[in-house]
């Protein structure tokens, strides 16, 4: 479990260094929605009016992600006249972090009155329906990381012991996603995400038994993230951006940079999407 003296401590230190950046109206911002921005979602940046980036150098006790691919910042702003945070680059098991350092994002942004959490990730496309290049709307996931958020003595002021888990992902917000979807003219695809530990890729065996347990989708973050989320009573939006075809009868290799030249292309519908929700939570 996360330690939560750390977490109100860089949530202060946010508030105080947010106090001294007024925004529209001479108020300091009050998000209420928080985005994780996966591979490709860079450029939700550019949709954010007042922008102001916080660097996470700038919080204390907060990981650094080691991903060359990801930046190392929270940006705050608005997008219409919603208050949102950006979470630009997180950090992933598979760099050594324990749960609560991965978790520690969605930790501090509830703590700073965020409610709704859109999360965004680069997967693999097990469902063989689905091309690179699809989004993926996460009607619910599967934890294979063995590794949970909560283990250890439960914080009861940020959530109950035995946290529900049977509707991760917010009925309502996905709704209007896939009708923001339809109105932009963006395919959204519906499916489960399986979560793993990484970073190797899969084999054809496990891509062939995660498909068989029911994934449609595999990548190598959020599950944790929507625990923590969850845990906290946040409303949860997860959207993933398919950037390769993961086929056990006719696997191809993935490089990163494939996946980030497909997370980068696709990402411009990505953020359309995000934004146009995000003006109608
Ligand atoms: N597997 C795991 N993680 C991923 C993949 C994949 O195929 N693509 C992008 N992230």
């Amino acid at each position: 479990m996360q330690n939560p003296e750390k977490v109100q401590n860089a949530a202060s230190v946010i508030t105080s260094a947010l106090s001294g950046m007024p925004g529209q109206g001479g108020r300091p911002p009050r998000p209420r929605v928080g985005v994780v921005c996966g591979t490709g979602l860079g450029g939700l940046a550019e949709a954010l009016a007042d922008a102001r980036p916080l660097p996470y150098s700038q919080v204390p006790g907060f990981p650094q992600s080691t991903v060359a691919s990801h930046e190392g910042r929270f940006l705050f702003g608005r997008i219409g006249t919603v208050d949102v945070v950006l979470q630009q680059g997180r950090c992933h098991l598979y760099e050594g972090y324990a749960p609560e350092d991965v978790c520690m994002g969605v930790r501090v942004m509830a703590t700073l009155g965020v409610e709704v959490l859109i999360i965004t990730n680069a997967a693999g496309a097990l469902n063989p329906r689905w091309d690179a290049g699809d989004l993926m709307l996460l009607t619910d996931h599967v934890n294979f990381t063995g590794r949970s958020p909560l283990t250890g003595p439960n914080h009861d002021a940020w959530g109950p012991r035995f946290p529900d888990m049977s509707a991760p992902y917010d009925a309502a917000l996905g709704r209007i996603a896939m009708e923001e979807a339809a109105r932009l003219g963006v395919r959204l695809e519906r499916g489960v995400y399986a979560g793993v530990p990484g970073p190797q890729m899969e084999t054809p065996a496990e891509t062939r038994m995660y498909r068989h347990l029911g994934a449609d989708a595999v990548g190598m973050s959020t599950v944790l993230e929507v625990i923590a989320a969850r845990h906290m009573g946040l409303r949860v939006l997860g959207i993933s951006c398919l950037t390769n075809k993961n086929l056990p009868d006719c696997m191809k290799e993935a490089p990163l940079e494939e996946v980030i030249r497909v997370a980068g292309e696709a990402g411009d519908k990505l953020t359309r999407l995000v934004a146009a929700v995000v003006e109608r939570v």
